[in-house]
């Protein structure tokens, strides 16, 4: 898929920079050298990359917030993971108002998650998004906990969901020796699975039945060059899915696990 992307560096501290040289940029590379260390209650350095971010992106565009105030119409839902390493909008070079972002652990669509499919149902019922990504990345933890049997507490219940991803494709993965490797391949099995239950939910199976124009993707991400992956698991309707996953699980099948 072909996603936009500005070319620009929308980071709040490249923005920052960018934008205001002199004192502010000052202000802001020493802010971004902080964070490195920033203790947890340091919260006045939020604020105040904040208030430097409203300033420069009003004087890139002095009508932006309003604009957006008014209105939000995202062309994109993104399901993606909570790791801070993966935020939506920037690894796609997007600003405010492009993305609408639901984002848990290791990116699972649960059936009966209402969290998760209010967000879908709000996404594709009222804003009418053309697009559902489900974005995983490599090297992530969720993932990797369920790899091992991670004994985490609470969260154990939640990463069953991709324990049952990686015994469903037992085969595929104990094929693979080196355990890095095999973990990434399990971070892209997982992003295939979801896409399917996305695939399978109601809302979306309506909002194809009714004919309107939703296409599904399976996105990963990699942490150590920021690039996106297609892994081939697009769906544009009920009656394509299953040729869809069988078809991206092979393509996986061939291709060298990455890490
Ligand atoms: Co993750």
């Amino acid at each position: 898929m072909r996603i936009l992307h500005r070319g620009k560096d929308r980071c709040p501290l490249a923005t920052a920079t960018r934008l205001h040289g002199g004192p502010a940029a000052t202000t802001h590379r020493r802010a971004g050298v902080k964070m490195d260390h920033m203790p947890d209650t340091c919260i006045d350095n939020l604020f105040e990359m904040n208030r430097s971010w409203s300033e420069g992106m009003t004087r890139e565009d002095p009508t932006f917030f309003q604009r957006l105030s008014t209105q939000q119409t995202p062309k994109y839902l993104w399901i993606g993971c909570a790791d801070s390493r993966v935020p939506a909008n920037e690894i796609v070079g997007l600003d405010p108002g492009h993305v609408f972002v639901h984002r848990n652990v290791a990116n699972v669509v649960v059936h009966t998650d209402l969290n998760c499919l209010s967000v879908i149902q709000f996404a594709v019922s009222v804003l009418k998004v053309k697009h559902v990504i489900v974005c995983g990345h490599y090297g992530c933890g969720g993932v990797k906990a369920a790899l091992e049997g991670s004994e985490l507490g609470l969260i154990e219940n939640w990463l069953r969901h991709i324990e049952d991803v990686r015994d469903r494709h037992q085969p595929l993965i104990e094929s693979i020796a080196d355990h890095d490797a095999r973990c990434d391949r399990l971070c892209e099995l997982n992003v295939i699975d979801q896409v399917m239950n996305v695939c399978r939910t109601t809302l979306v199976r309506d909002a194809w039945r009714n004919g309107q124009e939703l296409t599904l993707h399976g996105l990963i991400y990699g942490l150590k060059d920021g690039l996106l992956q297609d892994l081939g698991m697009t769906v544009t309707g009920s009656e394509q899915a299953g040729e869809a996953y069988e078809s991206a699980l092979a393509a996986l099948a061939t291709r060298p696990p990455q890490s």
